[in-house]
């Protein structure tokens, strides 16, 4: 080493206690993260081992840490998270996930500079609370955003807006890569089992792969512990070495159950599985999917437009509108008193077993409208046939109508909601009165001057 680079390397040593010592002082006791810097692209290996701590219970700190790392010219090569103090906006303990206002807009249209000027709200301020080993059943008419509600929870699309608690942690801004580390424990399964299967690989592999990718078993352990998630999925050992396009529906379908589980995930979004299978089929995976639940204490998002599998399988159920959560409670307020007139209009769709028992079957008017440009006020108002004057005018408001109950409808407002809307209206009336009255006066005048 020549002397120039001895001082080079001491100066750099020098550095990096001074970022540790300022990184200390930010933080005082609560030590959360460990960015560990290495010079080994410089060519200096001594320095590798000098670490730096601080605490990243923010992103804010976190990229503070890097500006620092930047400033003096070395890249942090990982950064460890260490043990969270907890965040004082983070949901209850039993809560595993929490959306706050999440929202995903799809650009559907640019102008010739490249600039959107149009959006699609496929998801629009979704909020709602799941507590661990609970299962969410969602429902609503094709096209709402039940999709790409849970791929936003997952950032298989990135959210326009809002936010995602996962485990206490706020998950949707963190860096791709911290997100990679969360990802086995955040899994989905989809409607289509077959397309979702690459037909090039064996069953062994297709459960398997991710795991061992992950770290979560060695390769001397990798045969034995695929066989054992694919015996909890009801699969034989000896379809280890067969290809999906040998399969079953219902056994694909159990083979997607079964790569999703061998990631051991702590959230399941369970995208309409049973959908496209046989009914008789769909009774077994839905009760394997909920024994599955009880052993390995599984939280489920389970979508689907199957009321009676919902009642069958959730403990709270949302209902989605256009893109918006228009109501949500446990299953037992949702089924026992709904009161939203949309969630009201799907009920009475559900057919009844009893070939005596009159049906009051609510028939919705009209195509569900087009996101792009959904109905000012409540977007159910072109279709419900509640509608009120308020309703074409003002978004209601998601309120918590009864105890874990919530609904966004103007059928809830209270009186003096009400009042002041009708005062409102009365004072615009007065307003458009006096416009019209000017209007008229200027045109006589403008007649007899003629
Ligand atoms: N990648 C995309 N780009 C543009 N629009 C999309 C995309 N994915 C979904 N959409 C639109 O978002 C809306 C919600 O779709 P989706 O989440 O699939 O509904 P659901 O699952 O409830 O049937 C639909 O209008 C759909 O056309
Ligand atoms: S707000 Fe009005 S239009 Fe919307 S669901 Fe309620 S009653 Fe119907
Ligand atoms: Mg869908």
């Amino acid at each position: 080493m020549t002397k120039k680079e001895k001082k080079e390397l001491r100066d750099k040593k020098r550095e990096a206690r001074k970022i540790q010592k300022q990184l200390h002082a930010e933080m005082q006791a609560a030590v959360d993260v460990v960015v560990e810097r290495t010079c080994k692209e410089e060519g200096t290996e001594n320095l590798s081992g000098y670490a730096a701590v601080a605490s990243a219970n923010s992103p804010e700190l976190e990229k503070k840490i890097k500006k620092w790392l930047k400033k003096t010219g070395a890249k942090p090569v990982r950064i460890i998270r260490g043990p969270k103090t907890k965040d004082s906006n983070a949901p209850e303990e039993d809560v595993l996930l929490e959306l706050r206002n999440l929202q995903k807009y799809f650009v559907v249209g640019k102008n010739l500079f490249g600039k959107p000027t149009a959006y699609l709200k496929a998801v629009d301020n979704v909020s709602f609370s799941l507590k661990k080993g609970k299962t969410l059943g969602i429902v609503g008419e094709s096209g709402c955003g039940k999709t790409t509600m849970g791929r936003t929870i997952l950032r298989l699309h990135e959210p326009t807006g809002g936010e995602v608690w996962f485990n206490g942690e706020e998950v949707s801004k963190i860096p791709e890569t911290e997100f990679d580390k969360l990802r086995p424990n955040m899994q989905m399964i989809f409607q289509d089992p077959y397309a979702s299967l690459s037909p090039r690989l064996t069953v062994g592999t297709i459960i398997g792969e991710a795991a061992l990718e992950h770290g979560l078993v060695t390769k001397e352990n990798y045969r034995e512990y695929v066989l054992d998630v694919m015996k909890m999925c009801g699969l034989q050992p000896h379809y280890f070495d067969r290809y999906p396009h040998e399969f079953s529906g219902g056994q694909r379908q159990r083979i997607c159950i079964a790569r999703a589980l061998a990631l051991k995930p702590q959230l399941v979004v369970c995208d309409e599985p049973v959908s496209a299978l046989d009914v008789s089929i769909q009774a077994q995976i839905i009760n394997m999917l909920r024994d599955l639940q009880k052993d390995l204490g599984l939280t489920y998002v389970f979508i689907s437009h199957d009321l009676s599998v919902v009642k069958h399988i959730s403990d709270e159920v949302g209902v989605m509108y256009l893109g918006s959560m228009v109501e949500f409670g446990t299953k037992e307020r949702i089924f026992n008193n709904t009161l939203h007139p949309y969630t009201q209009a799907l009920f009475s769709a559900v057919p009844v077993p009893d070939p005596h028992m009159k049906m009051n079957r609510v028939i919705l008017k009209g195509d569900i409208p087009s996101p792009v440009n959904p109905p000012k006020g409540c977007k159910f108002h072109t279709r419900c046939d509640k509608c009120m004057e308020i309703c074409k005018k003002v978004t209601p408001k998601y309120r918590e109508v009864e105890p874990d109950h919530y609904c966004a409808c103007h059928l809830y407002d209270t009186p003096e909601e009400l009042q002041e809307f009708a005062a409102a209206q009365a004072a615009e009336a007065m307003l458009n009165a006096k416009k019209d009255k000017k209007e008229k006066k200027a045109k006589k005048a403008k007649k007899s001057k003629k």
